[in-house]
């Protein structure tokens, strides 16, 4: 059995990701493939039990570095329990953001603790795929607001740390043209679904 692809979505808050990674789903699962939606943080039970630690709560809760780290103890019981096994069945994988979002988001931590935490946890499995949603900050935090569930501790921060978001979103996707493919979440979803499943066909022909 050939392994499964893993495809990650990524952006800021209000980018339109977790609807993009549902309608995406339907997509492939049509191909006849099987395919498995998730999540980080969380994606397992353990990991869901670590996020309910970092999403709620004040903003100065924890440093960068404890949030590195209770991100990547959370990542690793994912991978093993639920994203490894799947790929090794031959499932595709479509994950709700993934190590960019460490990258992105605790920028305070040292960047080669990433580095050595992406290569020990990560390395077989790094992303065959990794779709970028682009949007200005503003109108993804309004997009996040109209939702009406309350801020989490991410999106409660001030406007300068979802514009630095959005830069460290578009390099890391310049760096590493291969693997990621930057979507204009501006336009209405079933316009974004079609320039999602147009990246996904030229890059992994399902
Ligand atoms: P979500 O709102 O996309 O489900 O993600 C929950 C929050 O977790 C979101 O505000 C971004 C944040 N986050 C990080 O700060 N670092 C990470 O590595 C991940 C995966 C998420």
């Amino acid at each position: 059995m050939a392994r499964g692809c893993f495809i990650t979505l990524e952006g800021g808050e209000g980018t339109g990701k977790s609807t993009q990674a549902g309608r995406l789903t339907e997509r492939l699962r049509r191909t006849g493939l099987e395919v498995l939606t998730t999540r980080e943080p969380g994606g397992s039970p353990g990991a869901e039990e670590i996020r309910a630690l970092l999403v709620s709560g004040a903003v100065d809760r924890w440093s960068a570095l404890t949030e590195t780290l209770l991100l990547y103890a959370a990542r690793a019981d994912h991978l093993e329990r639920v994203i490894r096994p799947a790929l090794n069945r031959g499932a595709w994988v479509v994950c709700d953001r993934f190590a960019d979002s460490t990258r992105a988001y605790q920028q305070g931590a040292a960047a080669g603790l990433l580095s050595a935490l992406e290569k020990e946890v990560v390395d077989g499995d790094r992303p065959d795929l990794t779709l970028v949603f682009d949007l200005p900050a503003e109108d993804g935090l309004a997009r996040a607001a109209a939702r009406g569930e309350g801020a989490t501790r991410f999106e409660a921060r001030e406007a300068d740390f979802h514009e630095r978001l959005r830069a460290a979103f578009l390099e890391i996707a310049r760096a590493d043209p291969e693997r990621c493919a930057v979507i204009d979440a501006r336009p209405r979803a079933e316009a974004v679904e079609a320039a999602v499943w147009a990246a996904v066909q030229t890059r992994l022909q399902p």
